[in-house]
C-alpha cells in the first residue's frame, strides 16, 4: 500500500499534528508492506507565510521534528514539496478540470477567511495542491486529522474529473485514514489545539514554557473535594491521550470521586508529557548538533520522489496533449 502525507511547515509542531497526524506516520512506515511519503508543504505554507527566512527556518525545523519523532529515512521517503516542481505543474493540470464551486464549498478556505487570512488564490487553490501532492505519487492511503477530510473528498473528485475528461484512469482515487478515537486533540483553552488559535501544547517547547502552558489549561470550577465532569473536560482528555491504558481506571478516578484538584492533575499530566517526548527531545538536540545530516536526508528523499513522480508526470502529460 502507497501512503502519503504532508506537513505544512508554519510553526512548532503540537500534540494534536503528533497524534492526529506523525504518530500514524511512524507506524505505517514500520508495517514492511507500507510504502511511505512524508513530505514538507513549504509550498502550502505559502499561502500564509511571506517571509522568505521564516519559511526557509521552519522548513529545516520540521524536519528535524520528524526525524526526532522516528520518521526514519530508511523506511519512508522524506523530501521537501518544493523540491518536486512537478507538483506544481500537475496542479495546474488539475485546476483546468476543477470546478469552482468545489474549491468554494471548502470549510478550510472559508474559515482561514473568516480568520482574518488574505483571501489570495493560493488559498483558494490550495484544495488543488493539495490533490496534486497525493496524485503525483498515486498513493492509496493519507492519514490526517479529521479537518482534511474533506480536501480528501476533493481530491477524489478532481482525480475522477481529470480521468474522465481525458477518458483513461491516469489517476488514482486515493482514500483518507483518520484516527476515531484522538482525531481532535483540545487545547489549552478547550478548542481544537491549533497554532492559529494560540492554543497549543508545543512537543518541543522548552519545559519551563510547557508547565506554563500545561498550568494555563482552562477548567472549570469545581471545589477539590467534589467529583468533576468529564465531557468537554480538556484536562481529562488530555490526561487520557497520555495515560497508559493500565493507569487509566485509577486516574479516571480522581474525576468521577472527587478529592484531587485540578492543579494537582495538571502536575501530573506535565511529567507525563515530558515522559512521553523524552526521547524525541534527545533526539531533537543531536539532529540539531547535525544539520548536514538532515539535508543530506532531504536531498536523498528528492531523488527517490523524483523517480516516482517522473512516471506519473509521463503520463498525465501523454493524455494531456503535452507530450508532443
Ligand atoms: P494547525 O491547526 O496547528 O495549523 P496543521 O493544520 O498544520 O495544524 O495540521 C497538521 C496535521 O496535524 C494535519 O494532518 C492535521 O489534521 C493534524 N492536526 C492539527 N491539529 C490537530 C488536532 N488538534 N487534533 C488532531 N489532529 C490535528
Ligand atoms: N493540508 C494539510 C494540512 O493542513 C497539509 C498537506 C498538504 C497534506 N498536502 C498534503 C496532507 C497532502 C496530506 C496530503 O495539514
Amino acid at each position: 500500500m502507497r501512503v502519503l502525507s504532508g506537513v505544512q511547515p508554519s510553526g512548532r509542531l503540537h500534540i494534536g499534528n503528533y497524534f492526529g497526524a506523525i504518530r500514524q506516520f511512524v507506524e505505517l512506515q514500520n508495517d514492511p508492506s507500507n510504502e511511505c511519503f512524508y513530505f514538507i508543504a513549504n509550498l502550502h505554507a505559502m499561502t500564509t507565510v511571506h517571509d522568505g527566512k521564516t519559511l526557509a527556518e521552519n522548513t529545516r525545523m520540521l524536519a528535524v521534528d520528524f526525524l526526532a519523532l522516528g520518521l526514519d529515512p530508511q523506511r519512508s521517503v522524506l523530501y521537501r514539496q518544493s523540491d518536486i516542481p512537478e507538483v506544481t505543474e500537475l496542479a495546474w493540470l488539475l485546476s483546468t478540470v476543477t470546478p469552482m464551486g468545489l474549491l468554494q464549498r471548502c470549510h478550510s478556505y472559508k474559515d482561514k477567511v473568516a480568520k482574518g487570512i488574505s483571501p489570495n488564490h493560493g488559498l483558494f487553490a490550495y484544495p488543488v495542491l493539495m490533490a496534486a501532492d497525493i496524485l503525483i505519487v498515486r498513493a492509496d492511503k493519507v492519514p490526517v486529522g479529521k479537518d482534511q477530510k474533506q480536501h480528501l473528498e476533493v481530491t477524489r473528485d478532481v482525480a475522477a474529473a481529470f480521468n474522465n475528461e481525458y477518458g483513461e484512469p491516469v489517476l488514482k482515487l486515493p482514500e483518507e485514514m483518520i484516527l476515531p478515537e484522538v482525531a481532535v486533540v483540545p487545547g489549552i483553552d478547550g478548542r481544537k489545539m491549533s497554532k492559529s488559535y494560540g492554543n497549543t501544547l508545543d512537543i518541543f517547547a522548552p519545559e519551563q514554557e510547557l508547565r506554563k502552558r500545561v498550568m494555563a489549561i482552562v477548567t472549570d470550577s469545581t471545589p477539590v473535594e467534589e467529583p468533576k465532569p468529564t465531557r468537554g473536560n480538556t484536562l481529562y482528555h488530555l490526561l487520557k491521550l497520555f495515560t497508559p491504558q493500565q493507569d487509566w481506571p485509577e486516574v479516571r478516578k480522581w474525576f468521577t470521586r472527587g478529592g484531587t484538584g485540578y492543579g494537582k492533575m495538571k502536575q501530573h499530566l506535565l511529567g507525563l508529557i515530558l515522559d512521553y517526548f523524552r526521547q524525541a527531545r534527545q533526539r531533537r538536540e543531536e539532529l540539531m548538533a547535525d544539520l548536514g545530516y538532515v539535508e543530506r536526508v532531504l536531498s536523498e528523499g528528492k531523488e527517490k520522489a523524483r523517480a516516482v513522480v517522473a512516471e506519473v508526470m509521463a503520463d498525465c502529460r501523454r493524455v494531456c496533449g503535452l507530450a508532443g
